[in-house]
């Protein structure tokens, strides 16, 4: 009882008394289920978040520079031979892993389950994202004769579904012992009063802690460890949802390594001052990722000697880390931003609230935050039609519609 009696305190002093009134509404189960979970919440860190939801970021005192980067395409065939060489022999090494973040909840394609199990209408027949992925690594293994470790982060509202679907697909035959499912953390979602909300189960509602989650959770799942005992040395971690990404691009490695970096990411150039990517950049002389919705507009439409933009290296979650790298950051924390978002939950007679309109915060750490704990970056430009085609809208701009016509036009040019 004094469990309870401390819950409803804090509860009280951070103004969530609607979950007071919910909470006795349920039965003893749910309760002590409740309870727990309530333990857990850190109320000081969500009042702070929610706090910043109103501030707006400011750049200004930082000091933002441009970035440099090696074009692909301008690599001569002698460069190019020889990072693609550098990068091969750590792959054929074993050497090298890929990580898939899967655990985001997709709510603007609005696919009931995880992304990845969304079915993209290509050929007639479609492939679903996992089974894009899968395809893409299956090349590389044949290439160089390894078997890269595939590790999928999921959360804890997907795992199971996640598991479940590549089961029944046999992993798109791929070795199952070198498929590692991890799941990432947690924060609670608040609505625009900053108040949580209830789950269909009657919890509180909860929801992946974002991207940049992958670090912590690679480390505290134990795939970090599993990843040494194998040898590992370089890690990519990319998108579940990017059908034309390249998960183990030796030129992109090998870069890294000649280099002799830490980090190494591919861009591709941003179409025009207003697409919603973000953008590379040096911030107080560290590499940074700077959000479309925080790059003012007077450095969005700036250029250089060349009439390129001068902040146009658009992120295409396409990164590359050393083991090394991956344990220091994971011992880092990281900013989190907030997304405004559509999220059903349960109101106070227990119907469902499915909102038409964005109803509440989830709050995200963003994989690149990371780079500022590194002095450099090794920057590879890809090309657009080579290496970026997202799933991300239900319609419009980067939807199934897009991505379709750019992943099959891609492999009408690359036909074998
Ligand atoms: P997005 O930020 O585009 O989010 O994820 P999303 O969850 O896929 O879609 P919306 O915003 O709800 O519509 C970019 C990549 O990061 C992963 C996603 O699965 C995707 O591969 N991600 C995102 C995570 O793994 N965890 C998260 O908490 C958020």
């Amino acid at each position: 009882m004094d469990k309870l009696q401390d819950v409803i305190e804090l509860l009280k002093e951070y103004n969530q008394e609607h979950i007071i009134r919910w909470m006795n509404t349920l039965d003893e189960e749910k309760k002590r289920e409740i309870i727990e979970q309530i333990k857990q919440i850190d109320f000081h860190q969500m009042t702070e978040l929610y706090d910043n939801t109103k501030k707006e970021v400011e750049i200004k005192e930082n000091k933002i520079e441009a970035i440099k980067y090696i074009d692909k395409e301008k690599l001569t065939v002698i460069e190019r031979k020889e990072l693609e060489g550098l990068g091969e022999q750590v792959i054929r090494k074993g050497e090298y892993a890929v990580v898939t973040m899967a655990g985001g909840q997709g709510t603007r394609l609005e696919h009931t389950g995880p992304k990845g199990t969304f079915k993209l209408d290509v050929y007639g027949k479609g492939k679903y994202l996992f089974e894009i992925l899968a395809e893409n690594l299956k090349e590389a293994n044949k290439n160089y004769g390894v078997t890269i470790p595939w590790y999928i982060m999921t959360s804890k509202e997907n795992n199971e579904a996640t598991y479940d679907f590549l089961e029944k697909n046999n992993y798109f035959g791929y070795e199952k012992e070198d498929v590692i499912l991890f799941e990432q953390g947690e924060l609670p979602l608040i609505n625009t009063e900053g108040k949580l909300l209830i789950n269909k189960n009657g919890l509180i509602k909860e929801a992946s802690d974002g991207n940049g989650g992958v670090f912590s959770s690679l480390r505290t799942s134990g795939a970090l460890s599993d990843m040494k005992e194998r040898g590992i040395k370089w890690i990519f971690i990319g998108g579940v949802d990017n059908v034309l990404l390249k998960m183990a691009d030796t030129t992109l490695l090998g870069l890294a390594i000649k280099e002799n970096v830490q980090i190494a990411s591919k861009s591709i150039v941003k179409a025009n001052p207003t697409e919603r990517v973000g953008v590379f950049c040096k911030m107080n002389g560290h590499p940074k990722v700077i959000e479309y919705s925080e790059l003012p507009e007077k450095m969005a439409e700036e250029v250089d000697n060349n009439g390129e933009l001068k902040y146009g290296e658009a992120h295409i979650m396409c990164n590359l880390f050393t083991i090394d790298a991956i344990e220091k950051i994971s011992k880092e924390p990281l900013i989190y931003h907030s997304a405004f978002k559509k999220n059903s939950y349960l109101d106070e007679n227990g119907k469902e609230v499915i909102p038409s309109e964005k109803n509440s915060y989830k709050f995200e750490a963003f994989i690149f935050d990371a780079f500022e704990f590194f002095d450099d970056i090794a920057i590879l430009r890809g090309k657009r039609e080579d290496d970026f085609a997202p799933v991300k809208n239900k319609e419009g701009v980067d939807s199934p519609k897009t991505a379709k016509e750019l992943y099959e036009k891609f492999w009408e040019r690359n036909k074998k």
